[in-house]
């Protein structure tokens, strides 16, 4: 289980700079570094966790990556959704086996991959996206590191424009998701989640307008998240000089049977209707 192995990805930390490299193993192939090399057939004999000395005395750490360390390092040509973000959309939108989701757009696949994990092969996960390299792109991405998804089914097609089928959750990451609320009113089920993924707070205001004009939805609630590391070194505890501020803001909520503003009683008017409405007391 900890073996690394030819033909996956490997994360590389040098001792100096704590640099983290990903590369993929090949038979015969060099990982060069400014610290020389190393082997790519001495790696695959080292297990996960383990160390490597590159040719000029260096060392390494060598991991497997993780879902962060490999959605961090991939090649990418549309922005992804930053981890603590998935983490939440999974959360809030409550994405567990079984389900179906939709999901639009699907960019490089990150969020994808969370989804596909989430639901443990049982579900399915419909993804629409508009660019068809960037579909392409995204499901060579999924297969490198999730492996083979029979649940998932890759459409490239203008969510804007329509839905098909019915949902159990819908989780966006779109310029203009409120353009896709129309079409949630067939293509989310009734109690089903949305949540969407927004850069600012524009957007949160479009898309919560249409949400409340829809009327079909509850618990609405617009957040972000913010991930403030610490330095803990001897006596040096502080937060970190740098942080890396804003990614986006979520909306979350849940799709309700429409409830129409309560209707009042109306009020008597006339002392004969105030004696209809109301037993008057009995004189002693
Ligand atoms: C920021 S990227 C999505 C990144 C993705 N969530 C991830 O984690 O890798 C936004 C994507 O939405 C796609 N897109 C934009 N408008 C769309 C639409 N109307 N229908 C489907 N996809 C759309 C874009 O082509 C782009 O790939």
């Amino acid at each position: 289980m900890n073996k690394i192995e030819y033909g996956t990805n490997v994360i590389l930390i040098d001792e100096e700079r704590g640099k983290r490299h990903m590369t993929k193993l090949r038979e015969g192939l060099r990982f060069t570094t400014q610290y020389g090399f190393i082997e790519h057939d001495e790696i695959v004999k080292i297990l996960d966790g383990g160390i490597i000395t590159a040719s000029k005395g260096v060392r390494y750490r060598v991991l497997k990556p993780t879902y962060i360390d490999y959605i961090m390092n991939i090649k990418r040509r549309a922005q992804i959704i930053y981890p603590k973000d998935t983490a939440a959309m999974l959360m809030e939108g409550d994405v567990y086996p079984g389900l179906n989701v939709l999901e639009a757009g699907v960019g490089q696949g990150a969020l994808s991959i969370a989804i596909l994990r989430a639901l443990g092969g049982k579900g399915t996960l419909t993804s629409y996206e508009l660019r068809e390299d960037f579909a392409g792109d995204a499901a060579r991405f999924i297969a490198e590191f999730y492996g083979e998804a029979p649940n998932h089914d890759i459409q490239v097609r203008n969510i804007y424009e329509s839905i098909d089928g019915e949902y159990d959750r819908v989780l966006l990451d779109l310029p203009e998701p409120w353009q896709v609320v129309p079409h949630l009113e067939k293509g989310l089920r009734q109690g089903g989640l949305l949540v969407c993924y927004l850069p600012t707070i524009l957007q949160v205001k479009s898309c919560v307008d249409a949400l409340r004009e829809a009327g079909y939805y509850d618990e609405i609630s617009s957040f972000e998240l913010i991930k403030r590391p610490w330095k803990v070194d001897g006596r040096s505890v502080r937060p970190e000089m740098w942080t890396f501020n804003h990614s986006a803001f979520l909306i979350t909520c849940r799709k309700v049977e429409k409830m129409l503003p309560k209707v009042k009683p109306e009020k008597a008017e006339t002392p004969e209707e105030l004696e209809e409405t109301y037993e008057m007391p009995e004189e002693e």
